[in-house]
């Protein structure tokens, strides 16, 4: 079978009705970044963080795939499908993906703020000031803030180099190190972007210029003419 990789951003999530970053009305118009995705934001107010989190919780726990996600998850029947995402919602394993690799982390587990490799799922939607880990330091958001470290960008890199056919959909792509993960792509690996905008992007690649709940069931229909699905 050949190995689809795809790139998803919050594009891909924006017709379940979980708000993007950049666009107009994105969740950084509402909130400074400094403040509620940074470890100094953490460190200043840990309770405004964690109300941060605990409201876009909320809008995920709530939230259904939309048709995109199930497109994706129709692939796995054609193609060995590696989804890489820069979202910490679940939305791609409720669609029943099964090879999903979280750069910057997910919304639905929290995290030891002393040792980030203790980690554990969250029953309902709020993490609470004074739940504390089995080390005894304050629970928090199992997700990459911006200047910390992308432990998965290795695994999704090597992903990449190993990708027949890539896909981008529903990102700006204006956050690295997930933004360079393209680079690593081969040459002739044949590459497809689907964004009701246009991000730039440098190279050869075909794009359908549609939301992605409208983008990624075209998609489908072409990978599989062009790799006799
Ligand atoms: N379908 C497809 N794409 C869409 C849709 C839609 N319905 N609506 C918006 N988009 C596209 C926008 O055109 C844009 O290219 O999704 C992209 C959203 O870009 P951003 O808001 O920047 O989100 P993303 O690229 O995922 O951000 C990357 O930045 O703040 C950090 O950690 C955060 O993971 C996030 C990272």
């Amino acid at each position: 079978m050949k190995k689809l990789v795809v790139l998803t951003g919050a594009g891909i999530s924006a017709e379940s009705g979980l708000k993007t970053f950049r666009d107009s009305d994105g969740l950084w118009e509402g909130y400074d970044i400094n403040e509620v995705a940074t470890p100094e934001g953490w460190r200043k107010n840990p309770a405004l963080v964690q109300e941060f989190y605990n409201m876009r919780r909320k809008a995920v726990v709530e939230a259904e795939p939309n048709a995109a996600h199930y497109a994706l998850a129709e692939l796995q029947q054609y193609f060995d499908v590696v989804i890489i995402t820069q979202n910490i919602d679940n939305l791609h394993e409720k669609a029943g993906s099964n090879k999903v690799i979280h750069l910057h982390g997910i919304i639905t587990k929290s995290q030891s703020s002393l040792d980030p490799n203790l980690t554990y799922d969250i029953e309902g939607y709020e993490i609470k000031m004074g739940e504390k880990c089995e080390k005894g330091s304050q629970l928090r958001p199992h997700v990459v803030w911006f200047g910390e470290a992308v432990p998965m960008i290795e695994p999704a890199a090597r992903e990449c180099s190993e990708a027949d056919l890539f896909a981008v959909v529903g990102t700006s792509l204006q956050v690295y190190p997930a933004a360079g993960l393209i680079d690593f792509v081969p040459y002739e690996s044949p590459k497809f972007l689907v964004d009701p905008n246009t991000p730039y992007v440098s190279g050869n690649i075909k794009t359908i210029k549609e939301k992605a709940s409208v983008g990624l069931p075209l998609l489908v229909e072409l990978l599989l003419q062009e790799n006799g699905g």
